[in-house]
């Protein structure tokens, strides 16, 4: 790599070691974590070859310097539709809109992460990228769109921005290279070697279905042992799990094609194999379907059909043919048998790991995670459907068994600084688990600060999840206040919502009173429906208009007293 000599800052003429900066601007906008991530280690990099970064979240970024950024680097998620991370929100906005300044003098590049089962394919990062060439700014380096696995490309882009800005910079801040070099070393040696991409082997404590006998939902709370990991997390936090896809589905996947379960096939680029039945099971995603597959499957498969539906022009029925298909459901359509397994894991994506929120506090339970996870199943096309991990969990995972697991942490959802500041915390269904961390954190660390959580499910009777647990904090003194929502145990439907309406006035006065607001749980119907019972509180309560009302929560989203974890 592009290590400084002794000899480069001499030989280089004055001018030029003016004309490029050393100082870097890093900024993310996550969801999930995986971009605060990788910010993290661009960081390191391109401190350790001298620059001065600067890192910051889109959120936390101040508009008002943009124009005095030489160089700039975004990476960046996509998310739902192709909207922005919460914490990109304001920041897309302002660079997207009219007072966006020029850009002339900055040099820039973007790093996107998405997912190609999305149509709008890492859109947020696709928008920056455009906008700021428009605004003047010189792209340094092609935007790298990256897909789930995003290992990969990410540092091949990481590589080429790092190699880029060495090109153009002076070296005079080797030293201070040095010196943070120094610094990340002495903080790497705490840090656990555990990873995503090197995930720890954590043994199954205990597994349990929290729903009772007659309820449609199966929800297993699920505790490991990090015991010897060295991983650490925080409530907020999220943890990654490595699935096996179903052996069912593996097993009729292998009948259809006429395949044996023992031939060995690729599972790396550096030619590792594994018997074709065991590469299925773990190494692959097979449950998912992207145009990109399709694309690759048309032309290992010339004559199959599958290339018409991919013309121009079918683009409503080719979405339409992904949506809930796998890739069993593609071989039998379109009749595939006798495409070489080799060949056709090679087209494949990557088993992606599941994130879940953490549901337990490590103060309360050291060496231990807890995961709340509904199985999903559903059926479709006259066939059974699994969730992959959730149905692994439910079905497969027995306490001394281990799971591949890796802490994914998230700046996004976090506790106030303050222990007494007041949070309201709103999750229906598995959305309630970080806030049993929460809570759980609150007590062992004797938080002073009021608590208020709105929980909703079906039935009382049947999905009411961790009820022994809220209840006690009630009586402690932990929770302050509750709210429940039983969707299906009367003529009406009431959702958390709706109790949040009908305690406007009170959630008006905890708001004003500088409380954080937190949501959890499902994002299409749940935070879009909660966002909006927020925004009329706030003009039912305060006088704020519609328009008052929306940049309010937009600010509250900056300061961090509104923060989601939804999926
Ligand atoms: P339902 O399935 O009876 O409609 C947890 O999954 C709970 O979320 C369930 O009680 C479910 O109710 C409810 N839910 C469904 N849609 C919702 C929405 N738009 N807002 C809030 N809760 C919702």
């Amino acid at each position: 790599s592009a290590v400084p000599t002794a000899a480069a800052p001499t030989a280089l003429p004055a001018a030029s070691a003016t004309a490029v900066s050393k100082d870097v601007t890093v900024l993310y906008g996550s969801q999930t974590g995986n971009s605060h991530g990788l910010a993290k280690r661009l960081t390191k990099k391109l401190e350790e070859q001298g620059f001065a970064v600067t890192l910051s979240s889109m959120s936390d970024f101040k508009t008002n310097g943009l124009k005095k950024v030489e160089n700039l680097l975004l990476i960046v998620s996509t998310h739902g539709e192709g909207e922005p991370p919460d914490n990109a929100i304001a920041f897309h906005e302002f660079v997207g809109g009219k007072r966006a300044p020029q850009l002339d003098g900055m040099r820039y590049s973007v790093l996107a992460l998405g997912d190609t089962s999305y149509e709008f394919f890492c859109q947020t990062g696709k928008d920056f990228d455009k906008r700021l060439e428009e605004l003047g700014a010189k792209r340094i380096v092609p935007r790298v769109d990256c897909d789930v696995d995003y290992e990969e490309p990410a540092s091949a882009w990481m590589a080429q921005v790092v190699a880029a800005l060495s090109e153009g910079a002076g070296t005079g801040a080797a030293s201070a290279g040095q010196r943070s070099g120094a610094q990340a070393g002495g903080a790497a040696a705490a840090a656990s070697d555990y990873s995503r991409a090197n995930p720890f082997h954590a043994e199954v404590l205990d597994n349990i279905n929290l729903n009772g006998r007659g309820s449609e939902r199966e929800t297993r709370h699920v505790e490991l042992s990090l015991e010897g990991s060295n991983l650490q997390y925080e409530p907020g936090d999220s943890l990654g799990i490595y699935p096996q896809n179903d052996p069912r589905l593996v097993d009729e996947l292998i009948g259809a094609m006429g395949w044996k379960a023992e031939e060995p096939v690729p599972v790396s680029k550096n030619g590792d194999t594994r018997p074709l039945r065991d590469a299925l099971l773990e190494h692959y995603e097979i449950t998912v379907l992207t145009k990109p597959l399709l694309e690759q499957a048309a032309s290992l498969f010339a004559g199959s059909g599958l290339k018409e539906l991919l013309d121009a022009g079918r683009e409503q029925e080719l979405r339409a043919y992904i949506k809930d298909r796998d890739l069993l459901d593609l071989v039998q359509d379109y009749s595939f048998k006798g495409l070489p397994a080799a060949e056709f894991v090679s087209i494949l994506r990557k088993m992606p790991p599941r994130l879940y929120s953490i549901a337990s506090s490590p103060k309360a339970s050291p060496d231990e995670v807890h995961v709340t996870v509904r199985a999903v199943r559903y059926e479709a096309r006259g066939r059974e459907r699994y969730g992959v991990c959730s149905v692994h969990l439910a079905e497969r995972v027995q306490p001394g068994d281990k799971l591949p697991v890796f802490i994914q942490h998230n700046s996004n959802f976090k506790l106030p600084e303050q222990p007494d500041t007041p949070i309201v915390m709103i999750g229906p269904g598995t959305g309630v688990a970080p806030f049993r961390a929460f809570l759980s954190e609150r007590e062992e660390t004797g938080a002073g600060g009021k608590t208020w959580l709105f929980y909703g499910d079906q039935h009382f009777a049947t999905d009411f999840l961790y009820q022994v647990e809220w209840q006690r904090w009630l009586k402690d003194g932990v929770l302050t206040r509750m709210d429940v929502a039983f969707s299906r145990d009367t003529d009406k439907k009431v959702y958390v919502q709706h109790r949040m309406l009908e305690k406007s006035k009170e959630l008006y006065r905890w708001i004003q009173e500088g409380a954080c607001v937190y949501v959890c749980g499902d994002e299409k119907r749940m935070a879009h429906d909660v966002h909006a019972a927020l925004a009329t509180i706030l003009e039912q309560e305060g006088g704020l208009s519609p328009e008052e009302a929306a940049e309010y929560l937009l600010r509250m989203q900056q300061q961090k007293r509104y923060q989601r974890d939804v999926y």
